[in-house]
C-alpha cells in the first residue's frame, strides 16, 4: 500500500466563453490502490495540447472530459506497484493520467515505452506531437522535393516539427505563426525558408510572397480564416492534412467558413483529409525510426516547453491557447 496525498487539478466547470484559472481547482485526496490488472502510476510529465481545450465540447474520437472529474491528459508515468502481468515498477509508460500526481489505471491503457533520454522526448518528438506530424503529413500531405509545403501553428509543437520533415524532404516551407519572434525563429533556427505572421493583418498578400508558386501541400493545424486564406492559393492537386482546428477551441463563434469550400476543391482538384495519429499506431516503429535517425543527425530539431507544478497545469494550458508555447509545452510533475 503507497500511503500518502495525490493532488488533482479538477475541472469544476465546463468553459462556455474562454478557459480561465476559475474553471479548475486542486484537491488533495488519497493514493488510489491499484486493483486486478491494474498499475500504479507516479506521474512523471503531463504534456499540454491544444486538444485538451476541444474536449471540453463534447465527444470527440474520445469521450468528452466532465466537470468535476480530474482534467484528462496524456502524460508519461513511471510504475509503482502493480497488479498487472507484464508491468513492473520502475517501467515507463505512456497513459491518459489525467492531470494528478499519482493515477491507478488498467494496464490495457498503458502503452510502455522505452526509457530514453531525455524522458521528455516521449512527449514531443517521439511521442503524439512527433507522430502527428509524420503521419499527417508524409501520408497525408505527401509532399515531393521542390514543392511549396505550407504550416500553421507553426512554432507550436506538431507545426514545429511537420515544417523540419518537409525541410528533410527538400521542399520550400512556409510557417504561419503568431508574432514577429516567433517568425524569426522559425527561419533561423528551425531553417523554414519563411514565416508569417497572421497577426500582422494582410495574411493573404503576406502568404502570397512567401509561396509565389502557390501551396502545394496545407498542413492544418487552425482552421478558420488561415485555411480560408490558404485555399485559393493551393496549386492543382494539392493537397491539405486536416489535423485540428484550434481557432475553434477557446470560445470563438461557431466558423461559417471556410468560402471556396467545395468550388476550390473542385477547380483545383484538392484532397482534403481529416486524420488521427492513433489510426497509425501500428506503423509507429517505422515513424520512430526515422524520427531518431533526423535527431540524431542534427536535421531535426527538438523545442520543448517544461514548466514546473501540477498546480501550474491549467496556466500552462491557458497560456498555450493564448500562443505563449514554443514547441512542445509540458508539466514536469
Ligand atoms: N489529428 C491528430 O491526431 C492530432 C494530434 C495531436 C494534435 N493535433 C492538433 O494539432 C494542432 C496543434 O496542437 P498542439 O497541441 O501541438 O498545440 P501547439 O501547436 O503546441 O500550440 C498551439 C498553438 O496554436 C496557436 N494558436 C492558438 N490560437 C490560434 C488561432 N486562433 N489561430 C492560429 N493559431 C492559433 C498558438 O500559436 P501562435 O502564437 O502561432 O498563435 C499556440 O502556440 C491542434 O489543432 C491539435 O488539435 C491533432
Amino acid at each position: 500500500m503507497t500511503t500518502g496525498t495525490n493532488c488533482q487539478i479538477l475541472l469544476i466547470e465546463k468553459p462556455t466563453g474562454k478557459l480561465g484559472p476559475e474553471h479548475f481547482k486542486l484537491s488533495e485526496v488519497a493514493i488510489p490502490e491499484p486493483r486486478d490488472g491494474e498499475a500504479l502510476l507516479r506521474v512523471r510529465y503531463i504534456s499540454l495540447d491544444a486538444a485538451n481545450r476541444a474536449w471540453m465540447h463534447g465527444a470527440t474520437y474520445r469521450s468528452a472530459v466532465e466537470a468535476n472529474t480530474v482534467m484528462a491528459g496524456g502524460g508519461i508515468a513511471e510504475v509503482v506497484s502493480s497488479r498487472a502481468e507484464g508491468l513492473a515498477p520502475g517501467d515507463i509508460v505512456f497513459a491518459d493520467t489525467g492531470w494528478q500526481d499519482y493515477a491507478a489505471l488498467p494496464a490495457k491503457h498503458l502503452t510502455k515505452m522505452p526509457k530514453i533520454e531525455p524522458l521528455t522526448y516521449l512527449l514531443s518528438v517521439y511521442g503524439i506531437a512527433g507522430l502527428t506530424a509524420y503521419f499527417g503529413l508524409l501520408d497525408i500531405g505527401k509532399p515531393k522535393a521542390g514543392e511549396t509545403v505550407v504550416v500553421s501553428a507553426a512554432a507550436g509543437s506538431v507545426g514545429s516539427i511537420v515544417g523540419q520533415i518537409a525541410k528533410i524532404k527538400g521542399c520550400r516551407v512556409v510557417g504561419i505563426a503568431g508574432g514577429k519572434d516567433k517568425c524569426d525563429w522559425l527561419t533561423s533556427d528551425l531553417g523554414f525558408d519563411a514565416a508569417v505572421d497572421y497577426k500582422d493583418g494582410a495574411l493573404f498578400k503576406a502568404l502570397r510572397a512567401a509561396a509565389p508558386k502557390g501551396i502545394d501541400v496545407y498542413f492544418d493545424n487552425v482552421g478558420g480564416e488561415i485555411l480560408e486564406a490558404c485555399l485559393p492559393q493551393m496549386n492543382n492537386y494539392g493537397r491539405i492534412a486536416c489535423c485540428g482546428a484550434i481557432s475553434q477551441y477557446d470560445g470563438a463563434p461557431s466558423a461559417t467558413g471556410p468560402r471556396g469550400v467545395p468550388g476550390l476543391i473542385v477547380v483545383k482538384r484538392l484532397v482534403m483529409q481529416g486524420f488521427i495519429v492513433m489510426d497509425y499506431m501500428k506503423e509507429r516503429d517505422r515513424a520512430l525510426a526515422d524520427l531518431q535517425s533526423w535527431v540524431a543527425s542534427g536535421q531535426l530539431k527538438v523545442e520543448e516547453d517544461v514548466i514546473d507544478g501540477l498546480e501550474n497545469t491549467p496556466k500552462a494550458l491557458i497560456g498555450l491557447l493564448a500562443g505563449d508555447n514554443r514547441g512542445k509545452r509540458m508539466v514536469r510533475v
